[in-house]
């Protein structure tokens, strides 16, 4: 066997029997080792390992992708737009500190790295990016639009935002004073009637309606051909929402939710209705806010459709904390028993989570991250018992952008005894939520040019439509249905290194090191 040489791009290649470089692919064989596990009748375990062989394909050409944010005006949108044209541009822009460059830092792809294995000779780590495990695209590369219910331009929403340094806005100015966000759809129920005094820059109506996903999918179908792209991605990145009551034969089933938008149901929200249109146009949606847009009927609609979605909520301060520390905790034996969050932020998102429905929304999607790792273990916890667990999140203007977030661990440690952990966090919001952004294209975008088979089936297929691969990204990661939820932070990390590595027919990461343990 030859291996084929690896592109000029790529910066490694796999020599395996098992895996096939031509011109447009990357073909893996792959062992997957799993545990099958039965309780006999005596109630003892049998534990017995198995393995599964799946082909996957990894198509290597990088299309011209487009990222469509819903919500492009806001701190967020405005943010990940300067950051991208910095870094295209290799901006560099003075501060009291002194100068800066553009990075990305803060974003798992563009700033971390995987150890690839153990270099042969000298038998240390052999580290290479995240970035490069796979032909992913650059997000450089990427052609950004979007639609905002504020008509004021991208240069004009910079300042609003109050977020980056004068410096550098004054270099992003010009170019971002040209972009203006498409008109959006507003039903002013779904977000704080705070925001009712941005609301300039609208599509005609004011709940659901069959004409909002056409006008969204031609939306859509003219930001791909105005810039001649392969692909376009959309994001929610705008208010966040109340709740949807969730109704039988409204948003229940698929086909119920299309004929709720068509009756005009006051129950669907702006951004099912964006997800309903991004489904049936098959662009991948994916929510970073903490509503419930994917309704069971949304959620069906994707998968009649193949046509991916993942949410919700963006994991940036406070949770992704929370989500690594009571991890180290729990695992390491010992027993949480409250955790109380407070948050003050001073933001436009505050301003709206300042309203009790949309802060309604934010507490659910930030109370159920440790479920997991409290079910788990069972030698901790008795079945059903939980730590105590609260959130408040609180307006305060005068720290923008600046959003402060305070946290005590309570644990109970051996014989008795207490730790207590407090964290003062100042998250400065979008320069975090900004790279999640980035990672959340980049990641969805490969797994459009990812296939899998059984290895005895015939027919490659793509990964199922909810796109639970993108939970370290986001605080209340979306799973198919009937599939369990990872919170933890460091599993999930490891489930998306490993299904890349995967793909090139490497083996997870198992840090066993064996050897530097047996000589
Ligand atoms: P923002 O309030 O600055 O921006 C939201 C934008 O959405 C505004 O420009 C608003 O005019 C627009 N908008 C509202 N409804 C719309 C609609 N129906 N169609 C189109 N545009 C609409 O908020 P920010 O800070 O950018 O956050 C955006 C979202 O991301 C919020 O829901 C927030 O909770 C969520 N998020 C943010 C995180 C962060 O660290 N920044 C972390 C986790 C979630």
């Amino acid at each position: 066997h030859t291996p084929v040489p690896a592109g000029k791009e790529d910066i490694f290649v796999v020599d395996s029997p098992n895996v096939i470089y031509t011109d447009s692919e990357i073909q893996s064989k792959y062992t997957y080792r799993t545990t099958s596990v039965v309780r006999g009748a005596d109630g003892k375990y049998v534990a017995t390992p198995k393995e599964t062989l799946y082909d996957f394909k990894v198509d290597r050409k990088t299309p011209k992708t487009g990222m469509m944010l819903v919500g492009w005006g806001g701190n967020n949108g405005t943010t990940v737009t300067a950051g991208i044209l910095a870094n295209r541009r290799g901006l560099v822009w003075e501060t009291r500190e002194g100068p800066r460059a553009a990075n990305y830092y803060g974003s798992v792809l563009m700033g971390s790295t995987m150890k690839l294995g153990t270099d042969a000779h000298t038998m240390q780590d052999v580290n290479i990016p995240f970035h490069d495990v796979l032909p992913l695209i650059h997000p450089n590369d990427l052609v950004i639009g979007g639609w905002d219910i504020s008509g004021l331009n991208l240069a004009a929403a910079l300042d609003r935002a109050a977020v980056l340094e004068p410096t550098l806005k004054a270099q992003v100015k010009k170019e971002m004073s040209q972009m203006v966000p498409l008109p959006s759809i507003y039903y002013p129920d779904f977000i704080a009637a705070n925001q009712e005094d941005r609301a300039d820059n609208l599509i005609p109506g004011d709940k659901a309606c069959l004409a909002h996903v056409e006008k969204i999918r031609q939306d859509i179908r003219d930001f791909k051909t105005q810039n001649n792209l392969d692909k376009v991605i959309v994001q929610w990145t705008a208010n966040t929402e109340r709740f949807a009551d969730i109704l039988p034969g409204v948003n229940d089933t698929a086909e119920n939710l299309l004929k709720a938008i068509e009756n005009g149901h006051e129950e669907v929200s702006p951004s099912t209705v964006f997800a309903v249109a991004c489904i049936l146009e098959n662009a991948p949606f994916i929510n970073g806010s903490p509503q419930n847009t994917f309704v069971p009927g949304a959620i069906e609609l994707a998968s009649k459709h193949n046509s991916f979605i993942g949410g919700d909520d963006f994991k940036s301060g406070q949770t992704k904390m929370k989500s690594a520390l009571v991890d180290f905790l729990i695992s390491a034996g010992i027993k949480l028993t409250s955790i109380a969050s407070y948050n003050h932020l001073g933001n436009n998102d505050g301003k709206n989570l300042s309203s009790q429905r949309q802060f309604r929304s934010k507490e659910i999607s930030k109370s159920n991250v440790v479920d997991d790792m409290v079910e788990a273990n069972t030698v901790l916890y008795k079945k059903g018992e939980h730590p105590d667990h609260t959130v408040v999140i609180k307006y305060m203007p005068a720290v923008g952008d600046n959003k402060r977030a305070l946290d005590e661990y309570y644990a109970e440690i051996f014989l008795g005894g207490h730790q207590t952990i407090s964290i003062f966090n100042v998250c400065e919001d979008s320069l975090l939520a900004s790279p999640l952004i980035i990672d959340l294209v980049l990641v969805t975008e490969i797994m459009t040019r990812i296939q899998w088979r059984a290895h005895t089936d015939d027919e490659f297929k793509g990964f199922h439509s909810v796109l639970s691969i993108l939970s370290y990204m986001l605080k209340a990661p979306l799973t198919p249905p009937g599939t369990p939820v990872i919170n933890a932070l460091a599993k999930q990390r490891a489930a998306l290194i490993n299904i890349f590595r995967a793909c090139v027919g490497l083996e997870p990461e198992s840090d066993m090191t064996l050897e530097h343990k047996l000589f």
